[in-house]
């Protein structure tokens, strides 16, 4: 396939796109990201993410790239023919002598956006068959609220997760509290009430999250933002994830326990629902 990048002011066969060596998103880590929907060549929820990515940077101090984001994500989507998908956006704070004091204002940050396809019925199928999860120490710093393309504990719980075929792991922290997972945002239902945890900077405050509070309202579901403990979770009558790429994903297990006999909730299945047809919504 002829994938085509968005490098620094120019769209390039990503076969020949490189950075350079000194980029201090290579080096450090040191940049935010954002990752949206593309549904029928549509970017979803466009504003929020860009919105996002403005203040992840704005927390990090690193410039907002004086581009039409929305519309260069749409033409990577384009370039590379992917109607139904995600694009990924990446700033780094720009090339430098590595140093970890930040270069002279003049180092200009580096922008990179990609995109690929994904098969939305799949992910919707295997969001209302459920996925097994694991729990994992919390061991994150204490923004993570911000976007930050530094992923290390986040990619090592993942495999922990993969390494013992559960789909996801969840972080707990130190006070025996879900924050949220690796890469998704974590909800458990108990009795009539939705619970997932409240937006500190222990969590990412995920796109997917704000949109599922709003549907919820409208279902008349009761929503409660507090944190919940993982034996909570053990005894909930459901539990679910949600994330761009997950959406509305059921979880029927945590580490090998049974959530509800391993029943997915009908509740999960009409948020679910409503999800997709939001993703639906933006394809027009
Ligand atoms: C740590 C973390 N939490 C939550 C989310 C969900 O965010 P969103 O719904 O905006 O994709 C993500 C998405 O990648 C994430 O990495």
């Amino acid at each position: 396939v002829n994938e085509i990048a968005y490098v620094n002011g120019q769209f390039v066969a990503k076969a020949d796109a490189q950075v350079n060596i000194e980029d201090r998103g290579y080096q450090f880590g040191d940049g935010a990201y954002e990752v949206c929907t593309i549904a029928n060549g549509q970017l979803l929820d466009a504003q929020p993410h860009v919105k996002r990515l403005e203040r992840s940077l704005r927390e990090l101090r690193i410039a907002m790239p004086d581009l039409n984001i929305e519309q260069l994500c749409l033409e990577t989507a384009q370039q590379n023919h992917v109607e139904w998908g995600i694009v990924y956006i990446q700033v780094s704070r720009g090339v430098a002598p590595r140093n970890h004091a930040f270069p002279d204002k003049s180092v200009l940050p580096a922008v990179v956006i990609t995109s690929r396809s994904m098969s939305y019925p799949d992910v919707f199928a295997r969001g209302e068959k459920g996925v097994a999860v694991i729990s994992t120490p919390e061991i994150r710093w204490r923004r993570c609220d911000i976007k930050s393309i530094a992923l290390l504990p986040n990619i090592m719980a993942k495999q922990e997760a993969r390494d013992v075929g559960a789909f996801e792991a969840w972080f707990v922290n130190e006070d025996g509290f879900v924050t949220e997972g690796s890469s998704t945002n974590a909800w458990i239902i108990r009795d009539d009430t939705v619970i997932t945890h409240p937006v500190t900077n222990a969590i990412l405050n995920g796109i997917t999250r704000q949109v599922v509070i709003r549907l919820l309202e409208k279902e008349g579901l009761q929503l409660k933002l507090r944190p919940f403990t993982l034996d909570e979770v053990k005894q909930a009558d459901g539990a679910f994830m949600t994330s761009t790429t997950v959406c509305v994903t059921a979880v029927t297990s945590i580490d090998g326990v049974d959530i509800a006999d391993g029943k997915v909730d009908d509740r999960i299945l009409t948020i679910a629902a409503r999800y997709k047809e939001h993703v639906h919504s933006a394809a027009g």
